[in-house]
């Protein structure tokens, strides 16, 4: 049995316990003041600016990314990084360039789409990395940016002679960032693209329908997913950098970004061990689930059941269909909108609970509701008395949507040599830091520029590096011998 402490202890304790809690109050009252020297909470900042939001820099003015980035997941990051300000120097192979110059061509002598919608606002110089005097020209510029990023194949970058070891001693303060398809480990030297990093994610294991094979999704998780990641890495470590002066590494792993993508899943594959999924249609329909989390076609990842139904006109036009959710805290109105008022207080619909056995016919009942008028029809009906749905879009209606062309997430821009077409402006509004969507370069178009305003070389010295070869294509004949 524990023993009764005497009251003269405990007294005593309960003084010096005091005495701490008034010192800690004395500690807080000091580190409000030395806060307020440092502008309100803490951190060095400087005056506040007194120009108009928006017109005061962009929110990565001053930075300088060192762009090796190609096809899609790294160019996706530097990008967004652009697109906040930073000025970035994509280096490309001399003659070829990033691989998606030329892929699914749709102009013929022009840069694809799919080179000109991931590479916005950024500089283009040509330097062959595996020449001397390209290696020279690749030093001088390591030391005059911030931020080196790459998604090459692993182990590329080193054979470029551009090693963490030779970076850092060049440069102590950059930050280097890559995209690779796995973390250490057994596929660590694998090449990875998009559907490749789906699969080992997570994400085509958990998406089609439970009788069909495993499904890879539209959206670019893999690609442009691990571009997001990457992209604030590289924005955590520049802060970082604000206080330890010193660069460091920063890796998104393909794979580590897609099942970042799909925590739920792995949330439902612990959850297994507790008993069925209830809110799995699967459940509904009385088909008992594996040891792995199962594909779950169209119901919803959360906790409220949802379902795509068909609407007006699905005979013919693939996309009228609505996904809609059956919101607990709105299943009055949902009933009253079907014409099943009676399921408001009948004790089979009336609960959350009673609900879930027999979510398909339920469903059933709503499309018999959705299929008498058009998506759009549905989604104002369920908006005003706040059932949660959403029509399926096409790329054709996105592509003419007039809200999304002025919030600047549809963008047309005009090409010297395509002419123009849309794409998708920056996702990521801020409000003192306004993005412009300026045309992707063409190969090489500021080698010039670069090598004169970032490097200062005279002009004899950029005739002197163009002889060598360093910045061209091999001739024709270098090529076959
Ligand atoms: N000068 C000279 N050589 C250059 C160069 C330049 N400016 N730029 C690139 N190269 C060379 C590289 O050094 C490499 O040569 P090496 O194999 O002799 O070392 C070569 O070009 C090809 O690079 P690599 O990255 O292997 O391209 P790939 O077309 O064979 O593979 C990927 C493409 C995407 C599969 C691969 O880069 C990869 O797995 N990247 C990481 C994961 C990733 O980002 N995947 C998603 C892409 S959207």
């Amino acid at each position: 049995m524990a023993k009764r402490k005497p009251k003269k202890a405990k007294a005593a304790k309960t003084k010096s316990a005091a005495k701490r809690s008034a010192r800690k109050v004395v500690k807080l009252a000091s580190a409000k003041k030395s806060a307020k020297k440092a502008n309100g909470n803490g951190l060095h900042l400087p005056k506040m600016s007194a120009k108009p939001y928006g017109k005061d820099g962009k929110a990565l003015s001053g930075v300088r990314i060192l762009d090796f980035t190609h096809v899609q997941s790294g160019p996706t990051c530097t990008q967004l990084l652009a697109w906040f300000g930073a000025d970035v120097i994509k280096v490309e192979r001399p003659g070829i360039g990033d691989i998606t110059r030329g892929q699914l061509v749709d102009v013929p002598g022009a840069d694809s789409l799919y080179f000109t919608m991931l590479n916005h606002n950024k500089r283009s110089i040509t330097i062959d990395s595996k020449h001397p005097q390209g290696k020279r020209v690749l030093d001088e510029l390591i030391k005059k940016c911030d931020v080196l990023v790459e998604n090459f194949a692993p182990g590329a970058l080193d054979r470029m002679g551009l090693t963490w070891d030779h970076i850092h001693k060049v440069n102590p303060r950059m930050i280097v960032a890559s995209v690779k398809g796995f973390g250490p480990g057994p596929y660590e030297d694998c090449k990875v693209y998009e559907n490749v990093a789906q699969c080992t994610g997570g994400a085509a294991s958990t998406t089609g329908f439970l009788d069909g094979p495993p499904l890879v999704t539209g959206a670019q998780i893999g690609d442009s997913g691990t571009g997001l990641h990457l992209a604030l890495g590289i924005v955590t470590a520049l802060y970082q950098r604000t206080r330890t002066g010193r660069g460091q590494k920063v890796l998104a792993a393909m794979q580590d970004g897609v099942l970042n993508l799909c925590r739920v899943k792995l949330r439902d594959q612990q959850r297994l061990k507790a008993g069925p999924l209830t809110e799995y249609s699967q459940y509904s329909l009385g088909i008992p689930f594996g040891e792995a989390t199962p594909r779950a076609g169209n119901d919803s990842g959360g906790g409220q059941p949802g379902w795509i139904l068909k609407c007006k006109g699905w005979e013919n036009d693939p996309n009228a269909y609505i996904y809609f959710i059956t919101q607990a805290p709105v299943w009055g109105p949902i009933c009253d909108l079907i014409g099943e008022p009676t399921w408001k207080t009948d004790p089979e619909y009336a609960t959350p609970k009673a609900r879930l056995p027999k979510l398909k016919q339920i469903f059933d009942r709503i499309e018999q509701w959705t299929t008498t008028k058009s998506k759009f029809e549905v989604m104002e009906l369920c908006n005003e008395v706040d059932i949660p749905c959403g029509p399926i879009l096409s790329m054709k209606e996105l592509a003419e949507d007039q809200s999304l062309r002025k919030t600047g997430t549809v963008v047309e821009v005009d090409h010297p040599t395509r002419g123009k077409y849309l794409t998708v402006g920056n996702p990521i509004k801020l409000s003192d830091s306004i993005s412009e969507v300026k045309r992707s370069p063409l190969l090489g178009e500021h080698t010039d520029e670069i090598l004169k305003n970032v490097l200062g070389l005279r002009p004899n010295v950029i005739a002197e590096i163009k002889s060598s070869g360093a910045l061209s294509a091999p001739k024709k004949e270098e090529k076959a011998a």
